[in-house]
């Protein structure tokens, strides 16, 4: 039986593509979150969880939250994709700063992260969410540009385009976690 298990909730289809790149590099099976029932949680040792973040959210993360006390005796892996640059450490640190509102104290703790980035189609986006980066624009213009972070300057000179920085080898990191807890602990 193949034990480990991709789940993902993926908006515009960043966090898809690495979700199946994962999937594909691990030979397992791998589940859009609406398609995926808490009581198959029983059938795998590994649960890796990716989302797109949403004003700091992870999308979809209810499933692992809602379901804690099922997966007590399992490894499970979360990702995020965002279009901040996971290379900087604030940039990690905020992200986990928005993540620590919605995970407890013990999932913040004891759950391995990574985080991907992804990208944006401006013309693509839902209303609500053009809406959101319309205000979250006219919020970063009100700012001193000496107060602009990078993100902040990155936004402002990629509003309305089209960005993509999904990049199958920046995996590596949770690929070599992944294989290393499968060879301690013979997970499939
Ligand atoms: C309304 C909105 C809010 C966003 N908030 C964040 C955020 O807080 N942090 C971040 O890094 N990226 C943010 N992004 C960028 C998305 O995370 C990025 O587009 C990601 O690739 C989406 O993944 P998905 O297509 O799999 O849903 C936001 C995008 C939109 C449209």
């Amino acid at each position: 039986m193949n034990q480990t298990v991709v789940i993902y909730e993926s908006k515009y289809g960043s966090t898809r593509r690495y979700a199946q790149w994962l999937a594909e590099a691990l030979a397992c099976p791998l589940f859009e979150r609406k398609q995926f029932s808490p009581k198959y949680f029983a059938q795998y040792q590994m649960i890796l969880y990716g989302g797109g973040l949403y004003a700091g959210g992870l999308s979809g993360v209810r499933l692992i939250t809602q379901n804690w006390s099922l997966l007590s005796d399992k490894h499970v892996i979360l990702f995020t994709c965002g279009l901040a640059n996971p290379d900087d450490p604030d940039n990690i640190a905020h992200i986990r700063e928005g993540l620590s509102k919605t995970l407890s104290a013990e999932m913040m703790s004891s759950i391995p992260f990574f985080h991907l980035r992804g990208g944006i189609c401006y013309p693509g986006l839902s209303l609500v969410h053009r809406t959101m980066m319309a205000m979250l624009r006219r919020m970063l213009l009100k700012k001193a540009p000496s107060e602009r972070s990078a993100e902040d300057q990155l936004l402002l000179a990629t509003y309305g385009k089209t960005l993509d920085f999904t990049d199958r080898a920046a995996l590596e990191p949770m690929l070599a976690h992944i294989r290393a807890l499968q060879e301690a602990g013979s997970i499939g």
